[in-house]
């Protein structure tokens, strides 16, 4: 059935007015003031609201096999909260585990997305390890539509790879032309200040930060960019949290590094008081790199409104604080990391970004639909709103009040790290490729809707 969105202000990266958008096909067709509607089109009234392009998540994280354990969301349940919240499409991280191979990874990861998603959706190929074979691999699941890595640095005998399999896979991303999202994290010393504190029993989860204070993610940082100049590689600093990760992206950019960061929601809101909460209460709070002290926050609002931050991610992960977390009840290195927030990324953005005057409504678009879709090859099918773009529409209710809870979310686990927080302003109502998925905080939408988007390298 078409769709008319009427009397909206549409809201992109670079422009703001007032007109109608007329969908057909999946796609939008018509832009203009006071078109009218053929008869059997589904009419929505968008007065007093926004239109923004649906909203594209770069990093999460979906039934993630990860210490000993999975993250909770599938594809069914991921989907719908990211659509509810206004996100229209995932990057998910294929990660296989480093005795696994690279395809049969792909292809699973792919047999838990199609015909399950409510949304669109592709993914950054994990490399975890880097032979002959996997080479041969990685080359065929490029050809499948994949244009983008993800390596760490951190997670040392899980998916972390060496240097020398960090050199060969910026080589081959290179000469692909595919760019290398990462993780930064010096593992060694992440691993040798683990084994310090527990040894001198410090095993609540306020020491997490402890094993990984700034310097070991700048170090990270700063061992990626090293690598990324001497092989010309594009890269893109995934979950950036603090002043000194930033200073050595940034350093290396001004050396011509081609390097693209992202930061996260939890970073911009949540600080390191809440990983210290007592009762192992902070272990909602656990993840990595670690919620870092508050004053690097205004750091990371300046760098998105001035485009030095290119993205904001949710690197979703959801874990369930009964029955999950206390996996490390006696010992934070094995509480599974992560922060569930896949489904409020926009709506505290808009929250306590735009309506604090820390970021505008363009930058809000910007990083967290345009500037995805530009790094990652799906501009301007998405990310924009044009036609014969995908009819991926958030039409968004500035005027709407209300409060995060666990009870009312989408996202299967069992509590939010915002809980009892207030909005301003939420989704109204959310189409997927011209069709409505969300109404005022509730699915409408239909799994297994969602498509895999094949792309094409060298987009950066
Ligand atoms: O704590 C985190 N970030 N959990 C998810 C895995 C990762 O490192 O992205
Ligand atoms: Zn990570
Ligand atoms: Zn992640």
């Amino acid at each position: 059935m078409p769709l008319l969105i009427k009397n909206g202000e549409i809201i992109t990266a670079d422009s703001r007015y007032f007109a109608d958008i007329f969908c057909e096909h999946e796609t939008i067709t018509k832009i203009d003031r006071s078109i009218p509607a053929p008869e059997g089109t589904e009419i929505i009234d968008a007065t007093g609201k926004y239109i923004f392009p649906g909203f594209i998540d770069p990093h999460v994280h979906i039934y993630l096999p990860f210490m000993g354990t999975y993250s909770k969301d599938t594809y069914e349940t991921g989907s719908q909260a990211a659509v509810v919240g206004g996100t229209t499409t995932l990057i998910e991280m294929c990660c296989p585990a480093r005795q696994d191979d690279a395809l049969g990874a792909f292809e699973l990861w792919m047999s838990k997305a199609v015909g399950k998603s409510a949304c669109d959706f592709t993914f950054h190929m994990g490399v975890t390890k880097f032979d002959d074979e996997s080479e041969d691999q990685i080359r065929d699941i490029v050809q499948r539509g994949i244009s983008s890595f993800k390596i760490f640095l951190a997670y040392k005998g899980a998916f972390g790879i060496n240097d020398t399999e960090l050199y060969r896979t910026l080589k081959l991303a290179k000469e692909l032309g595919v760019i290398v999202t990462a993780h930064c994290e010096n593992e060694t010393l992440v691993a040798e200040r683990c084994r310090e504190l527990l040894a001198a029993g410090k095993t609540n989860p306020a020491h997490h930060h402890e094993s990984r204070p700034p310097l070991v993610e700048a170090e990270g940082v700063h061992h990626l960019m090293t690598f990324a100049e001497l092989t010309g590689a594009a890269t893109y600093i995934v979950h950036l949290s603090c002043k000194e990760a930033l200073s050595a992206a940034l350093a290396a950019r001004q050396r011509g590094v081609r390097v693209a960061i992202e930061t996260l929601i939890q970073y911009l809101v949540l600080d390191k008081s809440y990983a210290e909460r007592s009762n192992f209460e902070g272990a909602k709070y656990v993840m990595s790199p670690p919620l870092r002290d508050a004053s690097n926050q205004p750091i990371l609002w300046n760098g998105l409104r001035d485009g030095l931050v290119q993205t904001v991610a949710t690197d979703h992960a959801p874990f369930d604080f009964q029955t999950q977390k206390p996996m490390g009840k006696d010992d934070f290195t094995k509480i599974p990391n992560g922060i569930p927030s896949l489904e409020e990324r926009i709506n505290l953005l808009y929250t306590h970004g735009v309506k604090t005057g820390r970021i505008d409504l363009h930058t809000l678009v910007n990083v967290a639909s345009t500037q995805v879709a530009k790094l990652f090859g799906l501009f301007p099918k998405k990310g924009a709103i044009q036609l014969g773009g995908d009819a991926d529409l958030v039409v968004f209710d500035p005027t709407y009040r209300g409060t995060i809870s666990a009870r009312t979310q989408h996202m299967n686990v069992d509590y939010s790290a915002f809980e009892g927080w207030k909005l301003e302003g939420r989704p109204s109502v959310v189409t997927v490729r011209g069709q409505v998925a969300a109404r005022d905080g509730k699915f409408t939408g239909q799994i297994g809707r969602g498509q895999f988007l094949k792309r094409t390298p060298n987009h950066f």
